[in-house]
């Protein structure tokens, strides 16, 4: 097991050895083992403090970190940026210099335009002494990629070559959500040998660096890596379906410098363009495509009967509010691993 990590940051899962990530995994479990008996933990990281910062809503990723820092002994900051000087201009470096000064961790939620939010958090890392954590950016959401792997594992033990994995579009009616989460799936699961397919609609295209490191890590893995424009073709034996909504690419790029009037008409148009789609819902027909085994899995929050059927989200092979309850154990395992450990050993990237 690797303990001695090569980055005091988890930015992108991209970042990280997979040692280093199975690490994480073993840590995972073991809290989430030893919390099931019932053992207090809050020796781990006694008197220790995270500032949270979120630029977006959250329900899981916020409560999942809040309550892994009481439950480690810790404290959480949540902030936002109307309550930070980052409203009134103060820069990430200088961000990053100050709440490092004071404490242990800085987590951050900056996932609404592309180009800007893992930029913004790589800047605050740069400058911070204590590890900066990703809680969802442009680029990537890698606490929550890790409690999907948790929860893949822990459907189908720890090899999962050969499984199939189909990160697919769906249908929203009601907004476009950030690229990250398919993105973090196809460059995570390509690492383990799985065969990924990625299936949406032409004009839903992912960040291209993304997609190239996704080609890159199945070649290397022994796992397969395609797209494909045809939900059912995605669906087609497999293992996994992880079916969301995400924004439009051409559009979503349209949003850096928008003003608010063009951001409302870019939210109306992404809107329309969703409704061509319609048909994409996970349903029990499509469920059905896929494997014996077949499990349906989804970050959450999930749009019920437009991206997913009431009958898939709460039926037999949802595994939906295990992966949600898995955000604490993994959550647990980056913040021991990261703001505990051996901090000394690290260096910066
Ligand atoms: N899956 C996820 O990140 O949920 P929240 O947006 O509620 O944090």
């Amino acid at each position: 097991m690797e303990t001695q990590f090569r980055t005091k940051d988890y930015i992108e899962t991209i970042d990280l050895t997979r040692q280093e990530l199975d690490t994480l995994i073993e840590v995972a479990f073991d809290l989430k083992r030893r919390n099931a008996m019932g053992e207090y933990q809050d020796h781990l990281l006694r008197a220790k403090t995270l500032y949270m910062i979120f630029l977006d809503n959250s329900t899981r990723t916020r409560n999942a970190f809040e309550t892994a820092m009481t439950q480690l002994g810790g404290h959480a900051h949540f902030l936002t940026d109307s309550t930070l000087q980052i409203a009134h201009g103060e820069t990430p470096e200088d961000t990053g210099v100050i709440l490092s000064s004071m404490g242990h961790g800085i987590a951050i939620r900056h996932d609404l335009i592309l180009n800007e939010g893992n930029a913004w958090m790589r800047a605050v890392a740069k400058h911070a002494s204590c590890p900066v954590i990703n809680l969802q950016c442009d680029v990537d959401h890698p606490t929550q990629t890790l409690a999907d792997l948790m929860t893949a594992y822990e459907q189908f033990g720890r090899d999962l070559r050969g499984r199939k994995i189909c990160m697919s579009w769906a249908y929203t009616k009601k907004y476009a959500k950030p690229l990250s989460v398919p993105q973090g799936v196809i460059t995570l699961f390509t690492r383990f040998g799985m065969d990924v397919t990625l299936a949406m609609p032409p004009e839903y295209n992912l960040l291209p660096r993304c997609i190239e490191a996704a080609r890159k890590n199945a070649e290397e893995s022994g796992g397969k890596f395609e797209i494909v424009h045809d939900m059912d073709a995605g669906c087609e034996n497999a293992d996994i379906i992880y079916a969301k909504s995400w924004g439009p690419y051409d559009m979503m790029l349209e949003r850096q410098g928008a003003s608010p009037e063009r951001m409302k008409a870019l939210e109306e148009d992404m809107i329309k363009l969703n409704g061509k789609y319609k048909d994409w819902i996970c349903d029990q027909r499509r469920m059905n495509l896929g494997s014996k085994d077949c499990i349906y899995m989804h970050c959450l929050p999930a749009e019920r009967n437009a991206e997913v059927t009431d009958e898939v989200h709460d039926g037999p092979r949802s595994v939906v509010f295990r992966e949600a309850e898995n955000r604490l154990h993994t959550a647990k395992a980056i913040l021991t691993t990261f703001l505990g450990g051996k901090p000394g050993l690290r260096t910066s990237q």
